[in-house]
């Protein structure tokens, strides 16, 4: 879960390829859009596949390619562009050809990605690719300046030697600079962009001696996979991670790393004030031991019997502390009565969301790479998901923060 670090995550990207030899480089596109863990769809005109092979998008991508309006017309199967253009984040033309781009400017709709474009409520970017005389007609630059004035974002063709032979203006832009420029786009209007989050994530350990600790199996994978979808979301996360293998390495996320309750208390009252959002999945140890040995005990017959002393509340020490403006989210791992238990918690500990997985359910809970939750809000809202991937887990739990944080 911890590779995608880009904000194109789980973006919905619906690619247009039209007729020109830059074609070639959509492959490229659609390798890096999905190495970011996009997910990509690929639309043709029919005449792009003189350039590039459906297989070849369809492979790369891993979604059937569409060019036409009909699959199989005995069969009646169409295929629905306006479906399509919900279904999509954005939509991006690359190679824009001119012949695509004078449609676009005049509202042509002769195939089955100008019906996608005249249907698409978000946004749309095009990188266009043709010779450079084609590129500086006065035809082609009204074109495109059509389109800037309609919000379309145009990715301006970059200068060098062309297939033509020719040098100068037209060659689309290379893979790496669209991809940096959807990631731009969407950091721009990401939801959380300028909130800062507070996130808690792993087990902790609370020392016996100096070799010996009462710890439990949490791993850290959901903790740290929320944290990455709020950086992801545009929010600067503090995450504080009791002792975790999990790397995180998106650029948005500060770790600090710790050991004990205490030392995660100390943490989360350094930065809680400062949060929007804090989100506390760790596991902390409820009880430790109320005398620390500090070299290494040694065996002997008697039973040994070890004293242990509670450890704060964090959740509810911040809950105490909230002020207006914040939000605050905990996780309730339960066996039974869950629900009654979880929004017992959630009034508690005064949150505003509480994310509860039951151990009874097969392929929730602790190290597992999957997790299966309900949410329930401070409305009492309660929303049941399925089992999914930790990371899907995250964009639900996201998701859920995002609408919170609007009211
Ligand atoms: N939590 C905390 N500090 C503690 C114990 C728990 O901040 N000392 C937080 C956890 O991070 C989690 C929530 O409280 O977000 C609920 O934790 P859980 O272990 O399910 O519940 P407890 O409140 O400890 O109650 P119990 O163990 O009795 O179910």
């Amino acid at each position: 879960m911890a590779e995608f670090t880009s904000i194109l995550f789980k973006k919905r990207i619906l690619l247009g390829v039209t007729a020109s030899i830059a074609a070639y480089k959509a492959a490229f596109l659609v390798r890096l859009l999905k190495k970011a863990g996009a997910e990509v769809k690929v639309i043709m005109t029919p005449d792009a596949e003189s350039f590039i092979t459906p297989l070849t998008l369809a492979t790369l991508s891993e979604e059937p390619v569409h060019s036409d309006f009909t699959e199989d017309q005995h069969q009646g199967t169409w295929v629905n562009h306006v479906a399509l253009g919900l279904w999509a984040d954005v939509l991006l033309i690359a190679p824009l050809t001119a012949n695509t781009l004078s449609k676009m400017a005049g509202g042509g709709c002769d195939n089955l990605l100008m019906a996608v474009f005249q249907s698409m409520r978000k946004h749309t970017a095009v990188a266009p690719a043709m010779d450079l005389d084609m590129y500086q007609t006065a035809t082609t630059q009204e074109n495109l300046n059509k389109l800037r004035e309609r919000g379309v974002q145009v990715i301006d063709a970059e200068t060098g030697s062309l297939a033509s032979g020719l040098e100068g203006q037209g060659r689309m832009a290379e893979p790496e600079r669209i991809v940096k420029i959807l990631e731009e786009h969407f950091s721009a209007n990401a939801p959380l962009s300028g909130k800062k989050a507070l996130v808690t994530a792993g087990p902790t350990y609370e020392p016996i001696d100096a070799v010996r600790f009462i710890g439990n199996h949490s791993s850290g994978k959901m903790g740290i996979a929320v944290a990455e979808e709020l950086a992801r979301n545009g929010a600067f996360v503090h995450l504080i991670c009791g002792p975790s293998s999990v790397p995180c390495t998106h650029p948005l996320i500060k770790r600090t790393d710790v050991m004990t309750a205490g030392e995660m208390k100390a943490a989360c009252e350094k930065y809680f004030a400062d949060a929007h959002i804090t989100v506390m999945a760790a596991a902390v140890a409820d009880y430790r031991p109320k005398d620390f040995v500090p070299h290494k005990m040694k065996k002997g017959n008697a039973p040994l019997a070890i004293n242990l002393v509670p450890n704060d509340d964090i959740l509810r020490m911040l809950g105490e502390r909230k002020a207006s403006g914040q939000l605050l989210i905990g996780f309730a791992l339960e066996t039974d009565n869950e629900t009654s238990n979880a929004r017992e918690k959630l009034k508690k500990k005064n949150l505003d969301l509480i994310v509860l997985n039951s151990l009874r359910d097969p392929g929730a809970g602790f190290s597992q790479d999957t997790n299966k939750v309900t949410m329930i809000d401070r409305n009492n809202n309660l929303a049941k998901f399925e089992l999914k991937s930790k990371a899907d887990v995250a964009v639900d739990i996201v998701e859920k923060i995002v609408i919170l944080c609007a009211q």
